[in-house]
């Protein structure tokens, strides 16, 4: 079964939509799959989603309300076969952690899925309105299309 896992800062806002979005579109065509997201800061770990990112989700259908935040850890290099980070500095923390090339095959930058190899980052919404809530969410929903995509195509990797 494919893994993928995606990584903000606070698991509480960008990361646990982008899980949800992928879940609900794997969920929908029978695609076996786990998805996961994590964070790299600590202060939101065990709680729940922030309430923007559950409302905008919910409008949508997507109930991402049982996710917990958690940390980013070494062993999810073995666990999953790709890794998306948010933006520069997710991707950074992540590639300072990769001890072998596999590792740093794995990881790439959301966005990447729609704009290939621009490296471009998905906005922290945190300090924003539901406005930017829903921006986030658009942008993850596209990538979220095109990843699945190309898991259908290649679930193997790994
Ligand atoms: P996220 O947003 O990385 O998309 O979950 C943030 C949530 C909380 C904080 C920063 C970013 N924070 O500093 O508490």
């Amino acid at each position: 079964m494919v893994k993928v896992l995606f990584v903000c800062t606070g698991n509480i806002c960008r990361s646990p939509l982008a899980e949800g979005i992928l879940r609900n579109k794997l969920d929908k065509i029978n695609f076996p799959a786990e998805v996961d997201s994590c964070g790299f800061e600590s202060f939101h770990v065990g709680d729940a989603p922030d309430m923007r990112a559950l409302s905008v989700a919910k409008l949508r259908g997507i109930d991402i309300s049982s996710h917990q935040a958690r940390l980013f850890t070494i062993g999810d290099f073995e666990e999953f076969d790709y890794i998306y980070a948010m933006d520069t500095s997710h991707y950074n923390n992540i590639m300072r952690l990769a001890k072998h090339e596999r590792d740093r095959s794995k990881v790439d930058y959301v966005l990447n899925a729609i704009f290939p190899g621009q490296n471009r980052g998905v906005q922290d919404p945190w300090y924003h309105d539901i406005k930017a809530f829903e921006k986030v969410f658009l942008q993850l929903d596209e990538a979220c299309d095109q990843i699945m995509h190309m898991l259908v195509m290649k679930p193997g990797k790994g």
